[in-house]
């Protein structure tokens, strides 16, 4: 994208990331789940987030369905919407890590690159790529949305896994097993975060 903004100079605010860690007890840093459409990672993020709320960490979740109805409402799917999308939801989730967020982010983000380009806006520990490992098989029989069965239908077009690539993650911080019941999965994060002292 083309940089609008020459004449704008960064300014060092005076309460920083660091000062609000402080005040909330925790880290701020994202939590990315990448996978199919309907391989869970909305759900597993959903009661992980309900989990980190009951023991007092402050979050926020972002999730795709959601944020097409706001902030990405004008994007579609085709490869160049679906780099826009996630180049927002990047920035976005930066400004609440600085915020002192611990953030939680479901996208399918198919695209390594695009995944890439989002790490790469944060520290190296403030970034953990969670793959949501659910083989496509699994994710048309849940079919949650019945988008699977339009796609096979012919009558949506770029759909994940159908006529739209996935590239799998090569190097996540987490491997998921989406067949696994979410609690259990729940607490292999919990358990993660605490290894990490991120909790
Ligand atoms: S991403 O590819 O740009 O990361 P995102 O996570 O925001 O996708 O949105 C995915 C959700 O949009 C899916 O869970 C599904 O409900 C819906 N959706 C609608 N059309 C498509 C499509 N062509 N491909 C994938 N998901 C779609």
């Amino acid at each position: 994208m083309m940089q609008q903004n020459k004449n704008t100079f960064w300014r060092q605010y005076i309460i920083t990331r660091e000062l609000r860690e402080k005040k909330n007890g925790h880290k701020g840093i994202l939590l990315w789940f990448t996978g199919l459409s309907g391989s869970g990672k909305s759900t597993i993020a959903c009661y992980l987030e309900q989990k980190l709320y009951q023991i007092g960490i402050n979050t926020y979740l972002l999730d795709g369905d959601n944020l097409r109805h706001g902030l990405c409402s004008d994007l579609g799917f085709n490869n160049f919407d679906r780099k826009e999308n996630i180049r927002r939801v990047g920035e976005v989730a930066k400004l609440m890590v600085d915020a002192g967020l611990l953030v939680l982010a479901a996208f399918i983000s198919p695209c390594r690159k695009q995944r890439r380009i989002v790490r790469n806006l944060f520290n190296k520990n403030q970034f953990i790529e969670i793959f949501v490992n659910t083989p496509l098989s699994i994710c048309e029989s849940r079919d949650p949305k019945k988008l699977y069965k339009l796609a096979r239908s012919g009558k949506l077009l770029n759909f994940t896994g159908i006529d739209s690539s996935y590239e799998i993650p090569e190097k996540p911080e987490i491997q998921l097993n989406g067949e696994v019941p979410v609690s259990t999965l729940v607490d292999k994060l919990i358990k993660f975060l605490n290894s990490r002292n991120i909790i």
